[in-house]
């Protein structure tokens, strides 16, 4: 790294909703980015996604086709670790499963220099677990982003217990240079964000379930009522009804408080692949 303080390269670990939106930040914010995947096909879905949402940003006015043209050209997918080996900072963006996570983390290790920063997108697994997984617990650090990535302004920085104090700086300076805003969060089960957004979406189902009121009209209650951009119901579906169950399991699990326990029709809407969005059909069928 020529600027300590400055990454040359970065590698993203997962190319899907998440990962794509994170790859398409860095390279946009002039870093060379390359984005991992664990199939071609998937490479090429992470990246089709990207020129996509770019092609609708130049559509909009939101960017110029130079502009989106330079982004595409410092990104590149790739199906190999070894792809990876001149990141000076990574960020880990694939399915929440704390086995998985290591095993890229174990992966990349054996391609990548010592001084390479480890980063986890992670909205449930604890970072200082994860960090512990690695040889490198104090370059570990929790960098949380929200979907869509490119649009939502925030990202949440998480120390984890062996975290030290160069890596926040030079982690925390890396975010805000992707044009975000940080907010530094404690390493407990859903951060910050999740930690107030998820007993707000739980309540909202067991309001239905009480008969407070349809879907439509809590949705429309609370985006016309309090300004939010999406009601609890379509933001549920947005965000994946399997993901907001896994969330609250866990942040149950270490909190024991009743405000986290997933309400029993969530658990049957997974059970029936009512995921939302993506699935095609959650609370409401798209
Ligand atoms: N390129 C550039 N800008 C784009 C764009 C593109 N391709 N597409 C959209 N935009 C911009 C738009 O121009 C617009 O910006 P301006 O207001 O400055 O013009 C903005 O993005 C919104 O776009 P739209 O008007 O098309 O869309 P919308 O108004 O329907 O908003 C939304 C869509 C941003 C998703 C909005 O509904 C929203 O904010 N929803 C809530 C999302 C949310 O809460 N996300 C967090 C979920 S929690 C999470 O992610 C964490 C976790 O761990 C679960």
């Amino acid at each position: 790294m020529a600027d300590e303080s400055r990454p040359e390269v970065v590698g993203v670990l997962g190319c899907g909703l998440m990962g794509s939106g994170i790859a398409q930040v860095c390279a946009q914010a002039g870093y060379r980015t390359i984005v991992r995947e664990v199939d071609q096909a998937a490479v090429n879905a992470g990246l089709t996604r990207i020129e996509r949402f770019l092609a609708n940003g130049v559509t909009r006015e939101k960017l110029t086709r130079a502009e989106r043209d330079a982004t595409m050209g410092r990104l590149a997918g790739t199906t190999s670790f070894d792809a990876l080996a001149e990141s000076d900072l990574i960020i880990e963006a694939i399915i929440e499963q704390v086995d998985a996570k290591r095993a890229v983390f174990a992966a990349v290790e054996e391609v990548v220099g010592p001084d390479t920063l480890f980063c986890s997108n992670t909205s449930s697994v604890c970072i200082t677990e994860l960090a512990a997984s690695t040889t490198r617990p104090d370059k570990f650090i929790g960098l949380h982003f929200f979907n869509p990535v490119p649009i939502m302004s925030l990202v949440e920085v998480i120390r984890g217990l062996s975290t030290v104090d160069t890596t926040y700086q030079r982690v925390l300076k890396f975010a805000q240079s992707l044009g975000k805003q940080t907010v530094t969060a404690p390493d407990r089960p859903g951060f910050i964000v999740n930690r107030l957004l998820v007993p707000y979406l739980l309540s909202a189902v067991r309001a239905v379930e009480s008969g407070c009121g349809t879907l439509e009209d809590v949705d429309t209650a609370m985006t016309l009522g309090c300004g939010h951009p999406m009601g609890p119901f379509a933001l549920l579906d947005f965000v994946g009804v399997d993901t907001t169950y896994y969330i609250a399991n866990i942040m149950h699990e270490e909190f024991r408080d009743p405000a986290y326990a997933p309400p029993p029709l969530l658990k049957r809407m997974v059970l029936a692949g009512r995921l939302g969005r993506k699935s095609g059909h959650g609370f409401y069928e798209y």
